[in-house]
């Protein structure tokens, strides 16, 4: 049976680091997986009035169901500011309201964190484990994955290259398809 991954990107900046990061992850995947990169920058920023006044947007409700019918999530994120990117906490709001229905809870989750500089963005890493474990995602604890100097990881075309980095990502993608089950 295939399994939905939802992946949560932290950055939607044309030539993302993140980017890179997360199209390697999805190939490592296996071929009962169907991984898709979810447009969170599309998401208006969440504001309870809307569902209160029964003007959810658009795209909030695609995103629920989106959420909804996936197996399971990845999130590869950079670090801003020793924390993870705003983009990703909306998206997190949106899916988890309104209250009750939260969209989440029970689905295997993982986190890579990618950064240009030497911690890997560790902060962001472990601070979105905070909100991912309230709305119950299982988190994969080991192996953790923190991709730092990663601009020296990629190829002129901008694809993760580095041997010793793909082979973690396996490790750590293997270990989610065994969490996912
Ligand atoms: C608002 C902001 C805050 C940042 N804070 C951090 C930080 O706390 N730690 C870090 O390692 N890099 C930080 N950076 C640098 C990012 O790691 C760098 O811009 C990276 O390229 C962003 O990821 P991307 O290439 O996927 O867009 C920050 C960048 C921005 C724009």
């Amino acid at each position: 049976m295939t399994r939905k991954i939802g992946v949560l990107l932290g950055s939607f900046r044309r030539a993302a680091f993140t980017r890179s990061v997360a199209d390697a992850a999805i190939a490592q995947l296996s071929d009962n997986c169907e991984a898709s990169i979810w447009a969170l920058d599309e998401l208006p920023l969440f504001n309870q009035d809307y569902d209160d006044d029964g003007a959810t947007p658009p795209q909030w409700a695609a995103f629920r169901e989106q959420v909804a019918a996936a197996d399971a999530v990845l999130v590869v994120t950079p670090e801003y500011n020793r924390s993870f990117p705003a983009v990703l906490k909306n998206a997190l709001d949106i899916a988890s309201r309104p209250a009750g229905e939260n969209r989440w809870a029970g689905k295997p989750g993982a986190v890579i964190s990618v950064s240009p500089g030497r911690i890997g963005g560790a902060l962001a890493n472990q601070h979105i484990r905070q909100p991912l474990a309230f709305l119950g995602i299982s988190v994969l604890q080991q192996p953790e994955l923190y991709i730092s100097d990663v601009a020296s990881l990629l190829d002129a075309d901008g694809h993760l290259s580095d041997e010793r980095t793909l082979r973690h990502l396996k490790d750590f993608i293997t270990a989610f398809e065994d969490l996912i089950g």
